[in-house]
C-alpha cells in the first residue's frame, strides 16, 4: 500500500472551475517525486491537499490508507508531514535553532534534548554552529530554505512536501537543495517536490505533471478564430 494516494480528486476554488480534475496518483515511501506543471497548473493546490490544510471537492487524499479528511488533521499535520513552503514560512527574528525547536514543540512529539536535535538537524543540512545560532533575517535565501528544510524535518515525517524548494537559487545550490531530498528519500521518507526546474526533474524517481486545461482550452480557441 502507498504511504499517499490520491483518489479521483478534484477541487475547485469557487465550485465552478475545477482546478483539479480527477487525479489519481500515489507515493510510495523511499521514494523522491516531482510535481510539474506550468504556472497556475494547480500544484500549489495539490500540496495543500496532501498537507491536509484542505480537502478535495471531490475524491480523497488517503494516508496509509486512510481518508485524510476523516483524519485528525492537526496531528497529521504535526506529526506525519512536513512542508517546506515557497515562502519558507520561518520566524525571521528568531535564530535558526530556534525555528526548528518551534517546530518540534508545536508537534508535541516527544523529543529528548530538543536544542541537541536541533542542531543536529542544522548540522545535517549544511549549517553549522555560527549559522544555526543567527538570526534567520541575517541569513542568505539559500540558507534560510536549509533551516526551513530542517524545521520540516524537526518531528520526523513519514512525508516531506515542498514547494519550488530550488527557485531563487544558484545552481550549485539548488543541486546540494536536491540531493539532500534525495537522501531522505534514501532514509526511507517520501519525499515531494512541486518544481519547474528541469535540472530537479531529472534527479527524481518519478514525475507527475500537471495539465493547465484552462489555458489550453483558451490558446485552441485563439487559433481556430485566426
Ligand atoms: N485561494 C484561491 N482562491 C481562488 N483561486 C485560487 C486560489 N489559489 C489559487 N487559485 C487559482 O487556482 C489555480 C491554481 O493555482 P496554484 O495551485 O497556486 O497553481 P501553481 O502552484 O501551479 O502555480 C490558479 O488559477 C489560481 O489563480
Ligand atoms: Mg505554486
Amino acid at each position: 500500500m502507498s504511504i499517499l494516494e490520491l483518489n479521483n480528486v478534484s477541487y475547485s476554488y469557487d465550485g465552478r472551475r475545477r482546478v483539479l480534475e480527477d487525479i489519481n496518483w500515489s507515493f510510495d515511501e523511499h521514494k523522491l517525486y516531482a510535481v510539474t506543471g506550468r504556472s497556475g497548473a494547480g500544484k500549489t493546490t495539490l500540496l495543500s491537499l496532501v498537507a491536509g490544510l484542505t480537502n478535495p471537492t471531490e475524491g480523497a487524499v488517503l494516508f496509509d490508507g486512510k481518508d485524510l479528511s476523516k483524519l485528525d488533521r492537526y496531528r497529521y499535520r504535526s506529526h506525519d508531514v512536513g512542508v517546506i513552503f515557497q515562502s519558507f514560512n520561518l520566524l525571521p527574528h528568531l535564530t535558526a535553532v530556534e525555528n526548528v525547536e518551534l517546530g518540534m514543540r508545536a508537534s508535541g512529539k516527544r523529543i529528548g534534548h530538543r536544542r541537541d536535535q536541533a542542531m543536529e538537524l542544522l548540522d545535517k543540512v549544511g549549517l553549522d554552529e555560527s549559522l544555526a545560532t543567527r538570526r534567520v533575517l541575517k541569513l542568505s535565501g539559500g540558507e534560510q530554505q536549509r533551516v526551513a528544510i530542517a524545521r520540516a524535518l524537526s518531528f520526523d515525517p513519514k512525508v516531506v512536501l515542498a514547494d519550488e524548494p530550488t527557485g531563487n537559487l544558484d545552481l550549485a545550490t539548488q543541486n546540494d537543495i536536491v540531493s539532500m531530498l534525495g537522501d531522505l528519500a534514501d532514509e526511507g521518507k517520501c519525499v515531494i517536490v512541486v518544481t519547474h526546474s528541469p535540472e530537479v526533474v531529472e534527479c527524481v524517481d518519478q514525475v507527475y505533471r500537471l495539465k493547465a486545461e484552462a489555458v489550453k482550452a483558451k490558446k485552441t480557441r485563439r487559433r481556430q478564430s485566426n
